[in-house]
């Protein structure tokens, strides 16, 4: 039985393995050795111990499997006529999400598994090796418990999101919704979520709203996220900040006082690249937020509505054109940023002793990532030593 690999005369490897924010660790004419699902050695050709077996790496580059830490991957329906409405110059607001709510109540759990899992096929063919899932288009206490169920089918980090918009048969008693999450979906999300998050913004809840249920939250022992600044800025960091949040997501729209929350905090900001690219919306300058110390992760944000993609090199494509990172602060932020963002602090790196999660790219470099857009680089993706995709076939 092969229980040790070799992955030899890679040109380069991104181990980011120094721990140090926005730094890759780039090893060129390298090899990597697993054992037993965990990296056991990484470092030059020359030095490269023997295995059981040896993988030829000749012209290809290997990187942390990229970690997408914000989805919403359990729902029904289609919205592209949203889409090409938008595209055609209407705005995006909360409001397409009791469309998908209608459709994901009435689909089996059948149905949303096997979507589920063409999408998550999807993740492991572009090199996403651990992903969160999110609740919230169920919004009754049966339903946001059998989203959670079926999410926790594929990923041990789920996370409740029933204050994702009021649903409609509570539009005239929004007090009883939120009294509805925190006295009965909050414990019954419990063994089951690892976080609650909140959709704090114009037409779903306020930063008062938030604070109650993820406050709540957190006496249960949940962490918190919170969707700040998504499309207009409020005090939802501020708010993040006092919550001892995991993470604050979109941060389209921040200040120099969200800067400072976040720099202080240490909270991580889970930029979400393709969601701007799909609302016609303006992107957050990330170079600002680098440079303040902010610690970034890039996510795809996988949904129907905002965002219908789950493809992280597509995320770091425009993250790198638009947003002002570089390609090593982008390739940073999707793999060791991602890790952060759902406080896996062992996560998203090739340091000897992490697991070997990771994805290999038919590029000389990994600044292909960026410079091929909409090109699927990756050869193959490995999680726990084991292929999850393979270009030739598992
Ligand atoms: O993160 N912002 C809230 N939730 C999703 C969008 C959901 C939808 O439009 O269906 C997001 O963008």
């Amino acid at each position: 039985m092969v229980t040790s690999t070799l992955f030899i005369n890679a040109k380069q490897i991104v181990t980011n393995s120094s721990g140090k924010l926005y730094e890759i660790d780039l090893i060129e004419d390298a090899s990597l050795f697993i054992e037993n699902g965990k990296v056991a050695w990484v470092g030059e050709n020359s030095n490269a111990p023997a295995a059981d077996k040896t993988i030829d790496c000749t012209n290809k580059v290997i990187i942390p499997g990229f970690v997408d830490s914000h989805t919403h991957l359990i729902f029904g329906g289609d919205r592209s006529d949203e889409f090409a409405a938008r595209m055609a110059g209407e705005s995006y607001t909360a409001g397409g999400i009791n469309f998908t709510v209608e459709k994901t109540r009435s689909a089996s759990d059948q149905e949303l598994r096997v979507n589920a899992s063409s999408l998550i096929a999807e993740m492991h063919s572009t090199g996403t090796t651990s992903f969160e899932i999110k609740s919230g288009y169920g919004l009754t206490l049966q339903d946001e418990i059998r989203l959670l169920k079926l999410a926790k089918e594929f990923t041990q980090d789920v996370t409740l999101m029933a204050a994702h918009v009021v649903p409609k048969e509570y539009i005239d008693n929004r007090r009883g919704y939120i009294e509805l999450i925190i006295k009965e979906m909050l414990p019954a999300a419990q063994g089951i979520a690892k976080f609650v998050d909140v959709f704090c913004e114009t037409g779903a809840f306020s930063v008062e709203e938030a604070r109650e249920i993820l406050l709540s939250a957190k006496d249960l022992g949940f962490e918190c996220k919170v969707h700040a600044n998504q499309l207009s800025r409020s005090e939802s960091v501020q708010l993040a900040r006092v919550l001892g949040a995991v993470s604050v997501d979109h941060v389209t729209y921040f200040n120099d006082k969200d800067l400072e929350n976040l720099r202080e905090s240490g909270i991580v900001a889970t930029l979400l690249p393709a969601t701007e690219f799909s609302t016609n919306s303006p992107y957050p300058d990330a170079k600002k937020l680098i440079d303040a110390g902010v610690t970034l992760a890039i996510a795809t944000n996988c949904n129907p509505g905002s965002s219908f993609t789950t493809s992280m090199p597509f995320c770091i494509a425009i993250a790198v054109r638009e947003m002002n990172f570089n390609i090593e602060q982008s390739l940073w932020a999707a793999t060791r940023g991602g890790a952060l963002a759902l406080g896996n602090k062992a996560g998203g790196n090739l340091a000897v002793g992490a697991n070997a999660d990771f994805a290999i790219l038919d590029a000389p470099s990994y600044v292909h990532l960026a410079y091929r857009p909409g090109v699927n680089l990756v050869d193959a993706t490995y999680k726990n030593g084991e292929v999850v995709f393979s270009k030739g076939g598992k």
